[in-house]
């Protein structure tokens, strides 16, 4: 049993650390044109209806989750015929007010790349092209100094040698397995990214041997998800150190987060899932 002594729960583990909001700046595009018209992921099937006014009412609930938890929410103009442009979290990294552009994997999505990069650059930010194939923030993660790099699927491991380089930050490369969870972002989750208190979520069954070691090693602490969460993308959430806005049908995702002092804010992405990407395919960070 566990008992609640103002902020803090002793736990058979020991004593968790109180949670800590801390106000985010993100970039979101509406998916005023999303639809599935191509099969770039296992989740999406051109066959399958999608209704682009239910994903923008769905995507507009999210929008405002962040606008209240005051959250400074940025917008891209989506453009016609880029139907994955909603998946803002691709568009490259953004760290130190540098931003590292995106160079897709797929034809279909690589006019995104220099879209987001001209925000950047209108917005201020120190843009640096890339050179090697990268979907930003969908395979890169910061936790604490080190920023985790997915790759198997989508980003090139030459893109992690790139991203040390820019950001003079560790970069530890994660090889994903399972085509269902091919961005690292639907793999796995930061709860914290507060230096000295790094937490993480994770689906063990999404990596190689070698990188759950890694995972093993570094974040003994992680929550481990269960493969029905993640199955609805629920590891695809964003936290701001406290409220974690996740899936709503990721309900024992839920219940572990607020075991752990976090606040779940379950918001239904239901219409974007057709495309494989969830709340935090929605969300670029902007770090300035
Ligand atoms: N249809 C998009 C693709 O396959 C979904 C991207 C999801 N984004 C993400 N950060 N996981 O590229």
């Amino acid at each position: 049993m566990t008992d609640i002594v103002d902020d803090t729960i002793t736990q058979p583990g020991g004593i968790r650390p109180t949670r800590t909001p801390t106000t985010r700046s993100v970039l979101m595009c509406s998916p005023e044109f999303f639809t599935v018209v191509y099969r770039i992921n296992p989740w999406m099937d051109p066959a399958l209806p999608t209704d682009t006014n239910l994903a923008v009412d769905q995507w507009s609930v999210l929008h405002q989750t962040y606008l209240d938890l005051g959250f400074d929410v940025h917008l891209i103009d989506p453009i016609p015929g880029l139907p994955d442009m909603v998946y803002a979290a691709n568009g490259g990294m953004v760290i130190d007010g540098i931003a590292y552009g995106a160079s897709f994997t797929h034809p279909e999505r690589q006019p995104e790349g220099p879209a987001y990069m001209d925000w950047f650059r209108a917005n201020g930010l120190d843009v640096r092209v890339p050179e090697q194939i990268n979907e930003g923030e969908g395979d890169f993660l910061l936790v604490g100094d080190t920023i985790l790099a997915g790759t198997g699927f989508r980003s090139d491991s030459l893109s992690h040698g790139e991203l040390a380089a820019i950001y003079g930050r560790e970069v530890l490369t994660l090889r994903l397995v399972n085509p269902s969870f091919y961005h690292l972002d639907t793999a796995l989750a930061v709860l914290d990214s507060t230096p000295g208190q790094e937490h993480i979520a994770y689906l063990p069954s999404a990596f190689d041997a070698r990188s759950l070691d890694l995972l093993e090693e570094r974040y003994p602490d992680a929550v481990i998800v269960t493969e029905t969460d993640a199955a609805v993308l629920g590891l695809n959430s964003f936290s701001d150190g406290y409220n974690v806005v996740i899936a709503s049908r990721a309900a024992d995702f839920g219940r572990q987060l607020r075991e752990h002092g976090y606040n779940p804010i379950g918001v239904d992405l239901s219409e974007l899932l057709l495309g494989g990407g969830g709340v935090k395919c929605c969300t670029l960070e902007l770090r300035r």
